[in-house]
């Protein structure tokens, strides 16, 4: 353990005593400085040794000024990532549930310790902005969330705040579920119009996979065209990749090294189920896409200033990351991020498991033709369908557990042709080939249109959006 390292047992109370000690020990030296009673200097010296006992009492260390003691993974952020038996797996490579109708997402706000996106918040969003919450917000997609109430008393006060999200760029092609945070994001900054800022964790996917850096980088260019194609404002919208911005930005490694002082191994072990065998850059990786929700990580956007408010929308397999930097922001002197976290899309075989770009027989992707999109529809989403047409009208579907049903949820934006699709299925009236057309007719023209506006996304485009530089905004 290094001199500035706690092993983390009692987080607040140890915490509450490290603030004790700091100000009785801004007092000792005030009334020594000043030349105070003798009685007045015995006294506050006396109190000061108590508390030093006290703390090496509950944290096993001695105090030492400007070294906070490390909390756990806090009260409010429970546990790892990772699912205790018969739980749902989920963290930031793995989503895994055996119930066909998905995870368990109210029980995983509890896991978690976030807080439900309910009526009442929608409602909030919809009165402050003025604007009808995105169809994510009205079906419950975007489920969970840390401090958005927050986000809104402070928006509602004319402070501003700004957007982070991002993509680890494994390949060249992202899928129809990588599009989700992406588009609700482009709905968020128009809403409130407000920054962005998406990081391209090239340097994670080198870690973590078998790749070259060029390639990491080269996708997280091809990646950056087909976030740009979502339409995304070029005077508001900074995309970087850590690869090139890490080496170009003295305030963004700043704050990488401030984070790494601050959390220990053992944390990142529980938090991301590290082991003794993961080479150290995976170990230290988590600081890096901690760092973009610190706004003076960005001294050309927001002037230095290290108090502007940052909201990350994601969705929930990205939450061990920023459990932890909430856990480290105040100890380093930052507000932390909030959150609005989205479910899943899931797999076209069902939804025990998201969408992943491993396996290419479970996902839709950007560059699929119409003709790849209706195959995979047709022949892997599954159905909540009976076996036979006559058993089917009889007996009705299921659209708890049909993907194509699920999809619909996600794309189609009229709420009374949805909920009609809905009850017609259930009731055995829909047959599963017209709701998969249905999903076919409505996947087909949004992803074509979305290669249309890739191809016109050209490298000037791409390098302008990754420039650092100031945004149409005054901080
Ligand atoms: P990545 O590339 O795995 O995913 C990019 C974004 O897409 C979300 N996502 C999904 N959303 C819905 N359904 C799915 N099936 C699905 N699969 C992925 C992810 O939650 C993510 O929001 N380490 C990150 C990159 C990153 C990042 C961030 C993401 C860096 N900073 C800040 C969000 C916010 C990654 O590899 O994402």
């Amino acid at each position: 353990m290094t001199d500035c390292q706690a092993d983390g047992s009692g987080n607040m109370t140890a915490m509450d005593l490290y603030e004790s000690l700091t100000s009785q020990g801004e007092l000792v030296r005030t009334l020594k400085t000043e030349k105070a009673v003798k009685a007045d200097i015995d006294a506050a010296v006396k109190l000061l040794l108590k508390l030093k006992a006290d703390y090496k009492q509950v944290t096993g260390q001695d105090y030492k000024a400007g070294c906070p003691p490390l909390e756990s993974t806090v009260l409010e952020d429970t546990g790892p990532a990772a699912a205790v038996d018969g739980e749902d797996m989920v963290d930031p490579w793995n989503v895994s549930t055996t119930s066909a109708k998905g995870v368990d997402y109210d029980k995983l706000i509890v896991r978690f310790g976030s807080s439900k996106v309910d009526q009442e918040l929608v409602d909030r969003i919809e009165r402050v902005s003025g604007k009808k919450p995105h169809r994510f917000l009205r079906r419950g997609i975007f489920f969970s969330h840390r401090d958005m109430h927050q986000v809104l008393d402070a928006y509602e006060k004319n402070k501003s705040f700004y957007l982070y999200t991002g993509r680890g760029p494994s390949s060249e092609a992202m899928h129809v579920g990588h599009l989700i945070p992406f588009i609700f994001t482009k709905w968020l900054q128009d809403t409130f119009d407000i920054p962005l800022v998406i990081q391209l964790t090239d340097d994670e996917k080198y870690l973590w996979k078998d790749l070259s850096l060029e390639d990491c980088h080269r996708y997280a260019v091809e990646n950056a065209k087909d976030i740009i194609a979502c339409g995304f404002d070029v005077n508001k919208t900074f995309i970087f990749s850590d690869l090139d911005y890490m080496g170009a930005s003295p305030d963004f490694y700043r704050n990488v090294v401030k984070i790494q002082k601050h959390v220990t191994f053992n944390q990142v072990k529980g938090i991301f189920g590290f082991g003794d065998s993961d080479c150290i850059g995976k170990i230290a990786f988590p600081a890096i896409q901690a760092a973009p929700s610190f706004s003076n990580s960005f001294p050309q956007i927001f002037k230095g200033r290290k108090d502007i408010q940052c909201l990350i929308p994601c969705a929930i397999d990205q939450d061990p990351y920023f459990r932890m930097t909430r856990d480290v922001a105040p100890r380093i002197g930052y507000p932390k991020p909030a959150l609005l976290h989205s479910t899943f899309f899931p797999a076209l075989q069902g939804a025990q498991t998201k969408m992943s770009a491993s396996d290419a027989n479970s996902s839709i992707f950007l560059t699929d033709t119409p003709k790849q999109i209706k195959n995979k529809v047709n022949k892997h989403a599954f159905s909540g369908g009976k076996d036979t047409i006559e058993e089917h009208r009889k007996y009705g579907g299921n659209p708890d557990v049909d993907v194509s049903f699920m999809y619909l949820t996600f794309f189609l934006e009229d709420d009374e042709q949805l909920d009609k699709i809905r009850q017609d299925y259930a009731s055995g009236a829909l047959l599963t080939g017209e709701l998969k057309k249905r999903l076919i007719d409505t996947l087909q023209p949004m992803i074509t249109a979305h290669q249309e506006r890739r191809k016109q996304v050209t490298e000037e485009m791409v390098l302008k959006f990754m420039t650092p530089r100031p945004l149409d905004f005054n901080f």
